[in-house]
């Protein structure tokens, strides 16, 4: 019940700007640091459009999280630059340490595995971002860093 009336305060605030889903979404990933499944049918009642269409843009957009994050989140580029550069493999290291798979938070809380399409940072690919902090040129050596570094 207060949950649903935080949602509705937040989708008050935007629901009259023009194109107001993006900002209702972002506004309560702000909020709440994610998209709680109660704001969905709230969201599309409230801007008369389907469950599917809100459902549709939240999961389009990497950015909007569907679960609490954990303490850290960190970004792993998955666009080409990095993938040549053998991000794939680090991809395969930091979900099997972490036991998490991209999209998804450690069981221990500790963080958040994001997928991210280019950081501008290609030319110290592979590359990441741990709570906003750029990390380049990442290798095993790095990552035993960032595991400690989240559990720590
Ligand atoms: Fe990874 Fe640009 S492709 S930072």
């Amino acid at each position: 019940e207060v949950l649903s009336t935080r949602i509705r305060e937040v989708i008050a605030r935007s629901s009259a700007l023009e194109g107001p889903l993006l900002p209702i979404l972002h506004d309560m990933q702000e909020h709440f640091g994610h998209i709680p499944s109660e704001a969905l049918p709230l969201i599309a009642d409230a801007l008369n459009i389907s469950n599917a269409e809100v459902h549709g843009v939240v999961s389009f957009y990497h950015d909007f999280r569907r679960q609490p994050a954990g303490r850290h989140v960190l970004k792993l580029c998955r666009a080409e630059s990095c993938q040549s550069m053998g991000s794939d493999a680090i991809a395969a290291s930091l979900q099997a340490l972490l036991g998490a798979e991209l999209g998804e938070t450690s069981s221990d809380g500790a963080v958040t595995l994001e997928a991210v399409y280019c950081l501008g940072l290609c030319s110290c690919a592979p590359a990441a971002m741990l709570d906003g902090m750029p990390i380049g040129r990442l290798n095993d050596e790095k990552i035993i860093d960032i595991i400690s570094q989240v559990r720590g």
